[in-house]
């Protein structure tokens, strides 16, 4: 028996799964995101570990057997999130989140000064990742920068909690950008501007190497009778990649989740640096990969349904119903700053062509079709950047919706297959690592 959990942005998500891969049972938590300031997007870690054990106490409850029999824990989660401990391992301050841009100035700076960045770590510097937060942090909140020790990202924490261990995967450390991507080893020179060394940087392990032994007293608990051992895991994309066994050469997905992704394999580490292309290492053995990420994808409905008191599924339902027709006005789904192709934290959503008798059908209609078009940028970046996918897999909580994935193979002209338990895919992903090896 295994146990994956997805440390998400909207939510916790555990899978308990059995030696041949069937999910047995699933459970969630939902997390709040907390945005002190425009541009700002940030996340209590005590409110993941909360989350993480509120889903295992509800496994433990409903299905007592198959947890006590659990040995081995995946672990996925949101990527890039900084997790700032001092030297006695207690939290600094609230997460600072992938999509938040507060650190644009950083960024750039970073990007212009030190051309490393694009060389060893393979991407331009872009605001989501960690390297231009602790930049923020020294220049912003430097009493609160000197006492820094460790670093760690999100699930990384979690696996803190759970197991004693400062461990990461080389997956989730790439977004960091302190990663020598060809090498997957921490990269001195990186690391240096930022003023931090090796020192302050977690273990390495692969995704499907053992990383961690959950503590007793925690297995305790959760009901569990073994020793488990948690693997390295990865960062939500390579694990969403894993769970869909994209894990060759030219395989592909299309994530809808809080953010929209496409995530290809690469041949061998394909340095991209133009156009927000990201270039990371999979969460496997020798491994690398290309995505196009977009900040706001279910986040543009999350914010509709918030503006007109309207639940998400209420939205939908009444999309899927309609006929499957053009908007006639256009929607921007920049609401938070967009990563590919714009590479740019100040860039904002918009409507356009609003008529009189236009009303919140029409404007799901157009925020579909806005985040539809995004993804056809980000498959367009790919294509520039190494080869156009043609066939994609649907994952994420936005791939439920027939009409948007329809609207999004028109768009991009591929294929898209939806697999069964399409939303399962980060949480599933860092269990069939394991076994993928
Ligand atoms: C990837 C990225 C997002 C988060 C969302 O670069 O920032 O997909 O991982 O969880």
């Amino acid at each position: 028996m295994f146990l994956g959990f997805d440390i998400g942005t909207s939510g916790v998500k555990a899978l308990l799964i059995d030696s041949d891969g069937k999910i047995l049972a699933s459970s969630s938590a939902s997390i709040d995101v907390v945005r002190p300031l425009p541009g700002w997007s940030e996340q209590s870690p005590s409110d993941w570990w909360n989350a993480v054990n509120d889903t295992a106490m509800t496994l433990s409850r409903d299905h007592a057997n198959a947890m006590a029999n659990v040995r081995g824990i995946g672990l996925s989660g949101q990527m890039h999130g900084m997790v700032a401990l001092d030297k006695n391992d207690s939290v600094l301050r609230p997460a600072i989140l992938w999509n938040d841009t507060r650190n644009a100035a950083e960024a750039a700076e970073l990007d212009d000064e030190h051309p490393d960045y694009r060389k060893i770590g393979g991407n331009a510097v872009m605001p989501g990742f960690t390297a231009p937060k602790a930049l923020w942090m020294a220049r912003h909140e430097p009493e609160l920068f000197a006492k820094v020790a460790t670093i760690l990202l999100p699930k990384d924490y979690i696996r803190f909690l759970m197991s004693g261990e400062k461990i990461s995967d080389m997956s989730d450390s790439a977004g960091t950008l302190w990663l020598d991507v060809a090498a997957r080893s921490w990269s001195p020179t990186l690391l240096a501007p930022c003023g931090l060394s090796i020192e302050h940087m977690p273990e390495l392990a692969e995704g499907s190497a053992p990383a961690g032994q959950l503590r007793p007293d925690i297995a305790h608990k959760w009901g569990i009778k073994n020793s488990v051992t948690i693997a390295g895991g990865g960062g939500d994309n390579a694990s969403a990649a894993c769970g869909l066994g994209v894990t060759n050469p030219g395989d592909a997905f299309l994530s809808l989740g809080t953010s929209g992704v496409v995530f290809s394999v690469t041949e061998s580490f394909a340095p991209a640096h133009s156009d927000g292309a990201h270039a990371f290492c999979h969460a496997l053995p020798n491994t690398w990969h290309q995505m196009g990420v977009i900040l706001a994808a279910t986040d543009c409905l999350n914010w509709l349904s918030e503006i007109s008191n309207t639940p998400v599924a209420g939205l939908m339902d009444t999309i899927e119903k309609s006929a499957f027709c053009p908007s006639n006005m256009l929607f921007h789904p920049y609401l938070s700053g967009e990563r590919t192709p714009h590479n740019d934290a100040t860039a904002r959503g918009g409507f356009f062509g609003i008529s009189r008798g236009d009303d919140r059908v029409d404007m799901t209609r157009a925020v579909l079709e806005g985040v539809a078009f995004a993804m056809a940028d980000a498959v367009d970046v790919l294509a520039a950047a190494d080869k156009r996918p043609s066939q994609l897999l649907a994952t994420g909580g936005g791939a439920k919706s027939r009409y948007w994935l329809s609207l999004i193979a028109a768009v991009t002209r591929c294929d898209i297959v939806i697999p069964e338990d399409g939303d399962f895919g980060a949480a599933l992903g860092p269990l069939f690592s394991w076994t993928l090896v």
